[in-house]
């Protein structure tokens, strides 16, 4: 901590935090302060954020941070919306359309939500590019308009606008340009400043760990959603966090029509597995915080039944004509951007088994995948259009990739791994020379791996 009787100046600032002293909340505040105004000059700022990341944060310093941040600009209201509105975060994975899926299922179990959500860059998907899939669907509405829509229907999922939380837009600048992103404070005060400045009070985390992910242990996810959750209570923001294995995709599907109609499918009842178990995990959380379910099974079981009666489903349909989309999508998958061709990715007889290339003939026909990079199945929907290389740039929604197989499934040569859904015979032959980069093969069994590596509440 700086001496309080003086005023306070960056450099001892820096030097304290380089000291690994903590920090008093005057100082957060001039910190803060000196980003929105600019007093603060980038290189005294990258200087200060290598320090955090060495030296790290106490909780109460993370929770002044996150506090100082959220406070940088609008705080919207959403009190009118009701006791509690909620909100659900992802932090970044490959296939992940479970916003599509959660939002309609928990607005439909009595939990308004209120969701800003960001554009794909690099190789994660974002859900606001997937929903513009869907003829007609706006993302891009004014606060003013969110929240009636909110008050009005209980949910509404748009862009992330710069009006909130903007000091976290510049800190985030930097971090990305300094090598300072892996952080646990400095990420756990991003996200949660961000979601404070939506208005909800029941925000929900689901911290992605494994290769690709922001965390690649499950023991520092584990602890950034324990920082997340911590800094939430100091706030008096109930956060849930779970942690989620990220070494594959989420469900089956990769591309933005295909997720959108995996999202459909999944309110339909006929979701992949591992999709459908993240939101009830999820989802049941959230109702038992909110005092709509007395225990777990019971929440699990609102919100089968919710699916199963098509009450899901519907509150989706009601989201997506509220946002101006056609609703017909949901029995009509064709209204939606659709690739040229649909063609079958085989499994080919020379293959990464083990740790070495091999042709394989005869018995060994049948090998077990053990493992499915999810990050190289989004590189090969973006070698076809679907990803950015830059903010801005156009993406492509009708290409994309369906997995038929998962890490621990059995698979023979000449199988269909996947079908890639593209524009060219070029563009199949591309994408699939990065796809089979994403598999390796194992000659024995394969266990599969758990989806839900922690739950913090
Ligand atoms: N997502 C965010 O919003 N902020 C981070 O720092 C990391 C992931």
């Amino acid at each position: 901590m700086v001496s309080s009787a003086q005023p306070i100046r960056m450099l001892d600032v820096i030097l304290a935090k380089r000291s690994g002293k903590k920090h008093s909340r005057d100082e957060i505040k001039f910190l803060i302060d000196g980003v929105m105004d600019r007093s603060i000059p980038d290189y005294q700022l990258s200087s200060w954020l290598m320090a955090v990341c060495w030296r790290g944060m106490e909780l109460d310093e993370c929770a002044w941070l996150t506090d100082a941040m959220c406070h940088s600009g609008q705080v919207l209201d959403l009190s009118d919306v009701g006791p509690l509105v909620g909100d659900k975060h992802s932090t970044g994975g490959v296939g992940d359309k479970t916003t599509l899926v959660f939002v309609p299922l928990l607005c439909a179990a009595g939990i308004p939500m209120a969701k800003l959500s960001g554009r794909g860059l690099g190789h994660t998907g974002g859900t606001i590019d997937k929903l513009e899939a869907i003829p007609g669907f706006k993302v891009d509405i004014s606060i003013e308009h969110f929240i009636e829509q909110v008050k009005k229907i209980g949910m509404a999922i748009a862009g992330q606008t710069a009006e909130l939380a903007p000091a976290d837009g510049h800190l985030y600048a930097m971090r990305d340009v300094t090598g300072t992103v892996e952080s646990i404070p400095l990420i756990a005060a991003s996200i949660v400043s961000k979601k404070m400045a939506a208005g909800t009070n029941l925000i929900i985390l689901d911290v992605k760990c494994g290769k690709g992910a922001f965390m690649d242990t499950e023991e520092k996810a584990v602890s950034l959603a324990k920082t997340m959750a911590a800094v939430g209570r100091k706030l008096n923001r109930p956060v849930l966090a779970v942690v989620t294995d990220m070494e594959q995709p989420l469900g089956m599907a990769v591309g933005h029509t295909t997720e959108v109609i995996e999202a459909i499918e999944t309110l339909k009842g006929r979701g992949p597995h591992d999709l459908i178990e993240l939101c009830m995990e999820l989802g049941s959380l959230a109702l038992v915080q909110a005092g709509k379910a007395k225990d777990v099974a019971e929440a699990v079981k609102k919100l089968q039944d919710l699916i199963s009666s098509g009450e899901a489903l519907k509150t989706f349909g009601t989201l997506i004509s509220a946002q101006g989309g056609d609703a017909r999508v949901l029995d009509n998958y064709s209204l939606m951007p659709t690739a040229k061709m649909q063609k079958e990715f085989l499994m080919p007889a020379t293959i990464i088994c083990d740790g070495q290339e091999k042709s394989l003939s005869g018995k060994q026909a049948k090998q077990w995948i053990g493992n499915l990079d999810g990050k190289k199945v989004a590189e090969a929907c973006k070698i076809m259009g679907a990803g950015r290389a830059k903010k801005g740039d156009p993406i492509d929604l009708a290409v994309g990739v369906v997995l038929k197989a998962k890490v621990g499934d059995a698979v023979e040569v000449g199988q269909s791994l996947a079908t890639v859904h593209c524009q060219s015979e070029e563009q199949y032959k591309q994408a699939t020379a990065k796809l089979i980069e994403a598999y390796t093969f194992s000659g024995s069994p394969v266990l599969k791996s758990t989806l839900i590596k922690a739950s913090i509440t």
